[in-house]
């Protein structure tokens, strides 16, 4: 990989810190303790970030999913944040995609993906999940496989879907270098988020698929030198597992 190609990652970072940093600084100033809980600073951080550099995503912003279910079919949207800074805007999307507390068509967990015990109890048992929809997200997960697998077995349904949309490891070994080499920086400003995970390998190794479907998005085949090589997944897990 070129050498210019591969600092010039710390130009890139400039836009996202510009966005997030005056937010988070008003926020330290009406509340200074932010200052000595670094997990809350980087959850106020990242929730200013999301909020303007989400709707590159998809042209929208926190809550992604909820635009995208048709609330004639889905019977109940659960939306997993452990982010509570997130959830105003989650639950504004939801509630204009027809999902509302107040009827029951819409959980809001403040737990994260490992906490998959928790998630089982909080909708009603194991493997109760018809669909599990992963947005840029598994990315910074703890324990990622242990996580992620456990999400299978014990959270999703026998045939039920896992779509996923993630950035994953770059195939090229000197890229994937360069991702791990700048991790510890991207992650300090995006919430934990880890570069070269092959979260995509991850899932597709998992034993109990009946059906898989992957691919990378056309626009990025052309250049191989990508940081955010992006995967999107439809799988189908074993109706008998
Ligand atoms: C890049 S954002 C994507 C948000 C959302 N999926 C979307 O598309 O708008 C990553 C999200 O993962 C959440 N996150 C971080 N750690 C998590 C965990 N352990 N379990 C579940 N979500 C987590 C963050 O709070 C953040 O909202």
């Amino acid at each position: 990989m070129k050498l210019s190609v591969a600092l010039n990652f710390l130009l890139d970072l400039r836009f996202p810190i510009s966005i997030a940093i005056k937010p988070t600084l008003r926020d330290i100033v009406q509340c200074p303790s932010l200052l000595i809980r670094p997990a809350a600073l980087s959850d106020v951080f990242m929730h200013h970030l999301w909020a303007v550099f989400g709707a590159g995503v998809d042209e929208n912003s926190n809550g992604h999913t909820a635009n995208y279910l048709d609330s004639t079919k889905v019977t109940r949207y659960i939306a997993l944040e452990p982010n509570v800074h997130m959830h105003a805007e989650l639950r504004k999307r939801a509630n204009a995609a027809g999902f509302t507390e107040a009827d029951g068509t819409f959980l809001l967990l403040s737990l994260g993906a490992q906490d998959i015990d928790l998630i089982c109890a909080a909708v009603g048992g194991t493997q109760q999940i018809d669909t599990l929809v992963s947005i840029l997200t598994l990315c910074s997960v703890p324990d990622p496989v242990k996580t992620i697998y456990a999400l299978l077995e014990k959270g999703l349904k026998p045939g039920g879907n896992l779509l996923f949309h993630e950035h994953v490891r770059n195939t090229r070994e000197d890229v994937a270098w360069w991702q791990g080499f700048w991790n510890p920086v991207w992650g300090m400003f995006f919430g934990g988020c880890k570069m070269n995970r092959p979260t995509d390998v991850w899932i597709d190794e998992w034993p109990g698929w009946e059906e898989r479907s992957v691919f990378t998005p056309e626009r990025e085949a052309e250049e191989p030198e990508r940081f955010f090589c992006h995967r999107v997944g439809q799988y189908v897990k074993a109706k008998a597992s």
